[in-house]
């Protein structure tokens, strides 16, 4: 045993010896790392580091790497870029670089040099690959369509062959109706909404103990659909429009809009927002814009598109209506030309009518047609205005009026329509007069369209040929003035004045005749006769029309007076009161008349005598105020007044009678009026003198309101009263309803009730006194008492005085009342005084 472990012992240190000997004899090339057999991934990089594991390093030369051909493997060249190459560390260090590894590098490589130039020394390491995992065909995000059936693609390789499942939320997924687990990824069927979301691809190696895992993003995404989009839209002339097209999908489909193979995003004018499919225009243009448009709806899951048709509505305009001029009777067409679309209708309305003409013939007139043309190619549409045969009312002004659903258009044109002059204006003048040689004006007119030219004749003569000095024409239409100097009876004459224009002629025939005096007046009445004045009625001389009497004359003088040199005159227009005033009572008048016209005063006729009565009181004068109603017989004219307070009474000056009027006498009761039945306050009754010379009115004042006065006016003079004139009168409403006659009887109640309030307080003052009295004289209490309690002393004396007392309290008590009113009656006649 011992010889055993001896042996064990020394082949140990045998061993020992040998490394130690083998270490410092044999030189050796050393391989880093330093396993012989080496597991790498490819597609990574490698370095292997040779260095030699001698005593005397720089001995060593012609260090190099081999590769398992026997080739060796050359350093890095610059700027080349080798997969394997070798780079010098250190002196004798050498590098084995490998960029990338693949598995055709696989294999051994050789590490080599010579020592001391005669030692050949090599080192070898076997380099062996694997694959790590690899996602090959695995994108981290992935889509897929609605309702189809989609793999998930998840391709991993590794080498050794890798194991793969798959996590959804971190759970296993089973293979099952739904989802197959494939080599390729996983596939799920009949993809839902639902299934969109994160899925882990997990790979493992079961040698390396390798695991990755990678989450894929899976978008289930929707086909877009154009879920609104009209078939026609339709956008007008110069404005804005805008549609939209809304497409649904996943994700949000965009949109665009395309005409004419043009995506309209680009166009002037029109804007598109892809995002909600909306297409505007700032201005429509009827040309360019209208057709047919496309609305495509794009997203990954596909494209949807769905046409649709712009009508432009074209605002009416009217490019064409000419005036027109026809001859009366003819027939005439006024044309008016339109555009437009909807092509519009076009239509007339006479100007200062609100009515339309309708289609075809009217109904209240049927010479008037309206007629209608329509061009579909331009756009056009024409309306005619047809008359078959104008009058002059056709005449005027004519709107044209052209409309659609995108507005109306208006044009206005006439109508001139010629006819022939006439002179029905002048049909009822009366004949131009003259006399003594005064130049007289034939002044001529025609109606005409157009204007007619005038010339004159004379028994049948044309005047402007005649050279008759005597015979003036001054213009020729269409007035034409003939100023004639009628120095010879001859040209009282007629003359004729001929009107042509280039539709007809006319005549009219003009007089010129002489005028005289006017002849007497047939006679002159005496109608109304006082001590002043005299009315007359003048029945005037025949007078020829156009040369009426325009006034008359009255001559007068006292009877006893023989000679006219010295008479008085007075002169009226016609149709006045025919009044002489200022005549003297009592007095023989004489008086003659004429009549005057424009040629001058005619002879005197109608000679009328006639006296003037004597003086009396004045005639009843006249109120003047404006009645409410008409008066009937018998009864008073009522006349409201504007006031409530107040009333200006107006009236004329009667005539006075020989005696001048010195005062009116006016009274004013107010009253009611029932049944016509008067019923007078009398004592309320108003009575005034008011001395009126010249002027003659009154004002009524502090009348009631809402009341009914009689009034009754008187003139005087000298001589007495006037018979009265009546009337009655209403006041206004107030602004408080008073006026009612018993609402005044109520205040003069009112007024003595003062005086029974101050009544009423004496007799309670001596009330109150009195009974102090009497509980003085019974119970010897009260102020009486109280003032004479210190005089008594025994009650036989007391009442005894007592008795007396009250004598003297009695009189003392009358003086003191005496006394009282003397006082107050002083009080008062201070204030008044003050
Ligand atoms: C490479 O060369 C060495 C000696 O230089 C030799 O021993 C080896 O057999 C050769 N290998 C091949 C494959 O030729
Ligand atoms: C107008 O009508 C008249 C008859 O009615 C005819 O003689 C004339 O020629 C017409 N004039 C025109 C311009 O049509
Ligand atoms: C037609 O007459 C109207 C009114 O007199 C005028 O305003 C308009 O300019 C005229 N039109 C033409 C085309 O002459
Ligand atoms: C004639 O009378 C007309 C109408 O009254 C007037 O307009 C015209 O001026 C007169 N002519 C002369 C020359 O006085
Ligand atoms: C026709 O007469 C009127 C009135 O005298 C005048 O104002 C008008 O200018 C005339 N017309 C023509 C076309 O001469
Ligand atoms: C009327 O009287 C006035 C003045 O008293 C006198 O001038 C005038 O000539 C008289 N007229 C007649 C027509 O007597």
């Amino acid at each position: 045993m011992k010889k055993f472990a001896l042996l064990i012992i020394l082949y140990l240190f045998n061993l020992f010896y040998d490394c130690q000997s083998q270490n410092i004899k044999q030189p050796r090339l050393e391989i880093l790392p330093n396993q012989p057999v080496q597991r790498r991934a490819i597609n990574r990089p490698l370095v292997l580091t040779c260095s030699p594991n001698v005593e005397q390093k720089d001995l060593i030369t012609d260090l190099k790497w081999k590769d398992s051909s026997n080739q060796t493997i050359n350093p890095k060249q610059y700027g080349s870029q080798p997969i394997i190459y070798t780079e010098t560390l250190n002196i004798n260090q050498l590098m084995l670089v490998i960029t990338s590894l693949t598995e055709a590098l696989a294999g051994y490589y050789y590490c080599s040099a010579s020592y001391a130039n005669s030692e050949y020394i090599e080192e070898k390491v076997k380099i062996e690959t694997y694959v790590a995992i690899t996602y090959k065909d695995a994108n981290i995000y992935q889509t897929t369509n609605l309702n189809t059936d989609y793999v998930i693609r998840c391709i991993v390789t590794a080498n050794p062959p890798p194991s793969v499942d798959w996590l959804r939320n971190g759970d296993q997924i089973k293979s099952s109706e739904k989802f197959i687990i494939k080599h390729d990824g996983l596939l799920v069927k009949n993809v839902q909404e639902s299934d969109d979301g994160i899925y882990t691809c997990r790979a493992a190696v079961i040698q390396t103990g390798e695991l990755m895992e990678r989450n894929i993003r899976l978008e289930v995404q929707i086909q877009p659909t154009i879920e609104i989009l009209n078939d026609v839209y339709e956008a007008i002339e110069g404005e804005e429009f805008s549609a939209k097209c809304v497409a649904s999908g996943k994700p949000p489909p965009l949109v665009q809009w395309i005409k004419d193979q043009r995506d309209m995003s680009l166009a002037d004018r029109f804007s598109v927002v892809p995002h909600n499919g909306q297409l505007s225009i700032t201005r429509v243009e009827a040309e360019h814009d209208r057709g047919i448009y496309k609305c495509l709806a794009k997203n990954p899951a596909g494209i949807a598109e769905k046409e649709t048709r712009l009508n432009v509505v074209m605002k009416p305009k009217i490019f064409e209506l000419k005036n027109i001029t026809v001859p009366i009777n003819n027939e005439t067409m006024l044309i008016c030309k339109s555009k437009g679309w909807p092509i519009p209708f076009v239509t007339f309305r006479k100007w200062g009518s609100k009515e339309e003409l309708r289609l075809g013939h009217q109904e209240n007139d049927d010479r008037i047609i309206l007629e209608q043309t329509v061009d579909n190619e331009m756009g056009e549409s024409t309306g005619i205005l047809v008359i078959s045969s104008v009058i002059r009312a056709d005449d005027g002004l004519y709107q044209c009026v052209a409309r659609n659903k995108g507005g109306t258009a208006f044009e206005v044109g006439h109508i001139t329509v010629e006819y022939p002059p006439n002179f029905d204006h002048m049909k009822d003048l009366p004949p131009v007069f003259s006399w003594e040689e005064r130049v007289a004006n034939l002044s001529c007119m025609a109606m005409a369209l157009p204007n007619a030219t005038i010339e004159w004749r004379w028994n049948e003569r044309l005047i402007r040929e005649m050279q008759d000095k005597f015979l003036q024409i001054v213009e020729d239409g269409p007035r034409s003035d003939l100023i004639v100097r009628p120095v010879e009876r001859r040209y009282y004459s007629a003359y004729k004045c001929i009107a042509v224009n280039k539709i007809g002629r006319a005549e009219h025939i003009m007089e010129l005749r002489e005028a005289h005096l006017p002849s007497a007046v047939a006679q002159a009445k005496p109608i109304e006769v006082t001590a002043t004045t005299i009315t007359f009625d003048i029945i005037g001389p025949p007078f020829e029309i156009g040369m009426p009497i325009k006034a008359y004359t009255a001559q007068y003088k006292e009877e006893r007076n023989p000679d006219w040199l010295y008479a008085f005159n007075r002169t009226w227009s016609t149709d006045t009161p025919y009044v002489i005033e200022g005549l003297r009572p009592q007095t023989m008048y004489t008086f003659r008349f004429a009549a005057r016209n424009d040629v001058g005063l005619g002879q005197w006729s109608a000679i009328k005598v006639q006296a003037t009565p004597s003086r009396s009181t004045p005639e009843t004068p006249k109120i003047l105020n404006q009645f409410a109603q008409e008066v009937e017989d018998g009864e008073l004219p009522i006349i409201t007044s504007l006031f409530a307070d107040r009333f200006e009474l107006i009236w004329n000056r009667p005539p006075d009678n020989g005696e001048p009027i010195d005062f009116y006498a006016i009274k004013y009761c107010p009253g009611n009026k029932i049944n016509n039945n008067w019923n007078e306050i009398g004592r309320l009754c108003n009575e005034q003198s008011y001395i009126a010379y010249t002027f003659s009115n009154f004002v009524l004042k502090r009348l009631m309101p809402d009341t009914y006065y009689k009034i009754e006016l008187r003139a005087h003079n000298a001589i007495g009263f006037s018979s009265p004139a009546y009337a009655y009168l209403k006041t206004a409403r107030g602004a408080e309803l008073k006026g009612d006659i018993e609402r005044i009887e109520e205040e003069h109640f009112h007024l003595s009730s003062i005086s029974i309030v101050l009544i009423a307080i004496l007799a309670i003052i001596l009330i109150l006194l009195l009974i102090d009295l009497t509980f003085c004289i019974t119970k010897d209490l009260g102020i009486f008492a109280l003032i004479f309690s210190r005089k008594s002393h025994t009650t036989n004396q007391r009442r005894f005085e007592r008795q007396n007392e009250k004598r003297e309290l009695i009189t003392v008590f009358g003086q003191q009342r005496q006394r009282q009113q003397q006082h107050s009656n002083d009080a008062i006649g201070k204030n008044s005084s003050v």
